[in-house]
């Protein structure tokens, strides 16, 4: 029996919770049985502008890999919309650094004409007012840019000049005409105390959404001894409880602006639904895939590349592999193993997020990381 105040423990008045969080379970269960894509990534490149210290990508100037040019990019998307119903598609642009790409604004106006609503994920630095323009005219409507502190705090991972023109990228996408922008702060040790703050600034420059993630030990990070990247488990407790609070004050008030915890593995049943919305667990190969920089296709862009990959586009039409493929990502027998094994939370929970699970097998399950002094 976990202490009473352990991330795993149970209360009565948890129940109706815990009610619905295993019929979301079900329904994750269902989907990796009947697959359905919503979510798609698009590694549009893996080379970068900046070189961030704690890059999952270990992103450089140059792409170590052949990346799938213009007309191989458009002719996928276009075999996609032939394939499935683009209305329920959203596709996430991320990287490396989107706007590197040339031609960024043709291949996001061949997804609006097509009917596939997107967004990319941007360090801002090449945000100017034209390009937020471009973006706009292309018929995107999202955009997510990464803020990881105040000034000296951001500053100290993506590199000197990094923190004004991400500040002022925010303002400029809302100016142009994208409808909701948001601001994604990785936490670390040394941001926790200035987050309440980082929220002001970023609202004050136009997010109307901001998501805190947590860094995960995977890019330049991999093997990495980054103490000052890691959070203990009093500072999750410290994040988790400060983005509950936040949600909370926010729905009190009646506000439109969102706060939200990240998705991944189960927080336990108090918090699951406090700091993120509904449906916050992971969906890698059920709902969401991704096509890698370099044409092949997994989940999401950050799952180890080796174990991700099921297929490339340049073979195979990326419907096939989605139908065919992903079997490990659907064959959950593999997840009760380990810590999970004898896990009284296993139903519930389906062996946690599996890009947490993958690049950092010894500490991926949330109730752990919660847990201990
Ligand atoms: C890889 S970046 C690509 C997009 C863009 N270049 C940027 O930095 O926003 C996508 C997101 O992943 C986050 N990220 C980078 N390294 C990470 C890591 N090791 N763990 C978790 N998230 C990470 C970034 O902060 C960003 O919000
Ligand atoms: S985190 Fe984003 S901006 Fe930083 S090096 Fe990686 S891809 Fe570039
Ligand atoms: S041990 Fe596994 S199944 Fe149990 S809560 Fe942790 S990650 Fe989930």
């Amino acid at each position: 029996m976990p202490p009473r105040d352990s991330a795993g423990a149970l209360r009565l008045r948890d129940f109706p919770r815990l009610v619905q969080l295993r019929r979301e379970a079900k329904e994750r269960a269902r989907l990796y049985r009947e697959p359905d894509l919503t979510y798609l990534f698009w590694e549009s490149t893996l080379r970068c502008n900046l070189r961030c210290r704690h890059c999952g990508s270990s992103c450089e100037a140059k792409s170590p890999l052949r990346e799938l040019d213009t007309k191989e990019i458009l002719g996928v998307l276009d075999t996609i919309a032939e394939d499935f119903d683009a209305s329920r598609i959203f596709v996430s642009i991320t990287g490396g650094e989107p706007l590197v790409r040339k031609d960024l604004f043709e291949v996001v106006a061949h997804m609006s004409k097509l009917g596939l609503a997107s967004c990319i994920v941007t360090n801002g630095v090449l945000l100017d007012e034209r390009n937020a323009a471009r973006l706009v005219e292309a018929g995107m409507r999202t955009v997510s840019i990464s803020v990881d502190g105040l000034a000296q705090t951001h500053e100290a991972v993506r590199g000197k000049g990094t923190f004004r023109p991400a500040i002022a990228a925010l303002g400029r996408a809302r100016a142009a005409g994208i409808t909701t922008v948001e601001a994604i702060t990785c936490a670390r040790p040394a941001n926790l105390a200035e987050l309440a703050d980082v929220e002001r600034v970023v609202r004050e420059a136009g997010a109307d959404l901001w998501r805190v993630i947590t860094i995960d030990r995977m890019g330049r990070l991999a093997g990495a001894d980054a103490p000052d990247m890691w959070l203990t488990p009093p500072e999750v407790r410290r994040l988790l409880d400060f983005v509950e609070a936040r949600r909370s004050s926010l729905a009190r008030e009646g506000r439109q602006e969102q706060v939200r915890f990240s998705c991944g593995g189960f927080l336990g049943v108090r918090r699951e639904h406090a700091v993120r919305p509904e449906a916050g667990q992971c969906y890698a190969g059920s709902a969401v895939a991704s096509i890698l920089c370099d044409g092949q296709v997994g989940a999401c862009p950050s799952l180890p590349r080796a174990w991700a990959a099921q297929g490339s586009v340049r073979e195979q039409r990326f419907s096939a592999i989605w139908r065919d493929r992903f079997e490990r990502y659907r064959d959950l027998s593999w997840r009760r193993s380990g810590p999970c094994e004898s896990c009284s939370w296993f139903d519930t929970c389906l062996g946690g997020g599996l890009h947490e699970r993958l690049v950092q097998p010894d500490e991926f399950c949330w109730l752990e990381r919660q847990d201990g002094a």
